[in-house]
């Protein structure tokens, strides 16, 4: 059978694209920024995902974002939709074959930090996956072992705050813990995530980081923060909101991104 990898470079015979990424809610108009962009439905990938989540987008975008190369996921498939963490393994093992070294992902996040309000941006420092769900489980051999230390890259993350001061815009830094959702969390689960030093809460990007990080790929990723946690605010939580929140910022937040990838170097 014919891989992902080899329909990607049948199609796109040319293009070499060595940064990966992964669009959470909010962010997509990141891909309007890419010049000459191609696109491949996930629908002709083998192993790709559809996603079910109102706000994404189901194709692979291949194009060029400032210095470089980039094939954008507009969407992925959260553990939610299906209770299985690996639903993206195929996804980033092929965008590591077809020769991404760097997997840049976002979200969208509730603070569970006075400190970060609702339409900041935050950079993620590291995890905690309270869920315990692995995308590595039933791997065999030593590799299965992944090191998660410094699996939030630190280089590619001092890049990213060089750029926000330059920009002027105000980039946090934090600790995402992950719940499988979909219901949004307790206040009591968020009392607990403040508890264990989480800075934000959400429902995707760690089994994403923990797939990447055994591929051998640096990652990046960043939270645009849509509320505050269950319990700390007055808002009532829904899909609507996040998405109605992630609009209001997705400007400040997608140009941001723009810059940042396509000045990285790598
Ligand atoms: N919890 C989990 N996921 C989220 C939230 C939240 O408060 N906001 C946006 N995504």
């Amino acid at each position: 059978m014919t891989t992902a990898t080899e329909i990607l470079q049948q199609r796109l015979p040319a293009a070499r694209p060595r940064i990966g990424m992964i669009l959470g809610s909010g962010w997509s108009s990141v891909i309007d920024a890419i010049e000459n962009p191609q696109r491949v439905a996930y629908a002709d990938l083998p192993g790709f995902p559809q996603s079910s989540v109102a706000g994404h987008v189901s194709d692979v975008v291949v194009g060029r974002l400032g210095r470089h190369e980039v094939a954008v996921m507009g969407g992925r498939k959260h553990t939610y939709e299906t209770g299985r963490a690996d639903a993206m393994k195929i996804p980033i093992r092929a965008l590591r074959e077809w020769g991404c070294d760097v997997l840049v992902q976002t979200n969208a996040a509730g603070s569970v930090d006075a400190n970060i309000p609702p339409g900041s941006l935050m950079a993620i420092s590291d995890h905690i996956n309270f869920s315990q769900h692995s995308p590595l489980i039933g791997e065999m051999g030593n590799e299965r072992f992944v090191s998660m230390t410094n699996a939030y890259d630190i280089g590619l993350r001092q890049q990213a705050h060089e750029h926000a001061g330059s920009m002027g815009v105000d980039l946090f830094e934090g600790v995402y813990a992950w719940f499988v959702g979909p219901q949004f969390e307790t206040p009591a689960e968020i009392r607990m995530a403040m508890g264990a030093g989480a800075n934000a809460v959400g429902m995707s990007t760690v089994p994403e980081t923990i797939l990447a990080r055994h591929a051998g790929m640096q990652v990046l990723a960043f939270s645009l923060i849509t509320n505050m946690g269950a319990g700390l605010s007055s808002e009532t939580l829904s899909h609507a909101h996040t998405l109605s929140q992630a609009q209001a910022s997705a400007k400040r937040a997608t140009s941001f991104l723009a810059r940042v990838v396509g000045q990285l170097a790598i």
